[in-house]
């Protein structure tokens, strides 16, 4: 994709994060375009986490920026930081479904907290994402009644209850089977390609990545070290960045 500066949804420059002396992410720069899916690779505890969770504000890191349709987010308040909690979606990585309430209750909880719920009926908005995940039939099933497969879709169509246009995947399918992670990778392509979403995905899956991926970057040492398609990555002559492709 060109770097058209218009299709920009949200850039990060420059970010830096440390807990105590250890220095997490150095130099983090990534820009996210219109209805672009970004996979980050990386070992385990290098920081992809935090990445995340210093988009969604959870983290605040030292020093960079985080800028969402142009907005930085450290700045935002009144109706303005209520558009970016729809705008930016978060799939943690457990699913993080309650499960004292029902489905539906957990549906319909991202909408009727916002500040400006009206009090309409939620149900047709809670079907419709149900069958964006295939599972309308568990509306009325509690959480434990669940397979993780099916959490994790439960996660995403709650995810998507309030039309994010940005979504966030924190190892969506870890811990699932083959199978089940092939569907939840087939959501991920559908949610870009029926709602226009932008993603970021952090991942280990590399089938998935490969479903997915508009462009995969390799986080290292709190830096972005290599970006590509999946084609190019794959054919790297870098022993590190290969080491992930030969799986
Ligand atoms: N709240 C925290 N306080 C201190 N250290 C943290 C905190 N959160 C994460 N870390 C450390 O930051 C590093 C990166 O964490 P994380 O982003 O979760 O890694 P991963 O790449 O596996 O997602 C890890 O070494 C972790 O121990
Ligand atoms: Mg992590």
């Amino acid at each position: 994709m060109t770097e058209n500066k218009d299709n920009i949804v949200l850039k990060i420059t420059g970010v830096h994060k440390a807990f105590g002396k250890k220095v997490v992410l150095e130099n983090i720069n990534l820009n996210l375009h219109k209805n672009e899916t970004v996979v980050i690779l990386g070992r385990s505890g290098t920081g992809k986490s935090i990445i995340l969770k210093c988009i969604v504000g959870l983290i605040t890191p030292d020093s960079g920026s985080i800028e969402v349709n142009g907005k930085n987010t450290s700045e935002l308040s009144g109706e303005d930081l209520n558009h970016f909690r729809r705008e930016v979606g978060f799939l943690f990585q457990s699913g993080a479904l309650y499960d004292s309430i029902s489905v539906r209750e957990n549906l319909e909880f991202p909408v009727v907290r916002q500040n400006n719920y009206d009090g309409h009926d939620v149900t047709p908005e809670v079907k419709e994402q149900l069958q964006n995940v295939s599972l309308l039939d568990s509306i009325d099933k509690m959480p434990s009644e669940l397979s993780g497969g099916m959490r994790k879709r439960i996660g995403l169509a709650r995810t998507l209850m309030l039309k994010p246009n940005i979504i966030l995947y924190d190892e969506p399918t870890t811990g699932l089977d083959t199978f089940t992670s092939k569907e939840i990778s087939t959501l991920i392509v559908k949610m870009k390609e029926k709602y226009g979403v932008s993603s970021i995905v952090i991942t280990h899956d590399m089938p998935c990545a490969k479903m997915i991926a508009d462009r995969i970057v390799i986080l290292k040492d709190g830096k972005f070290i290599a970006q590509g398609t999946y084609t190019e990555l794959s054919n790297s002559q870098d022993e590190f960045i290969s080491s992930f492709f030969s799986y």
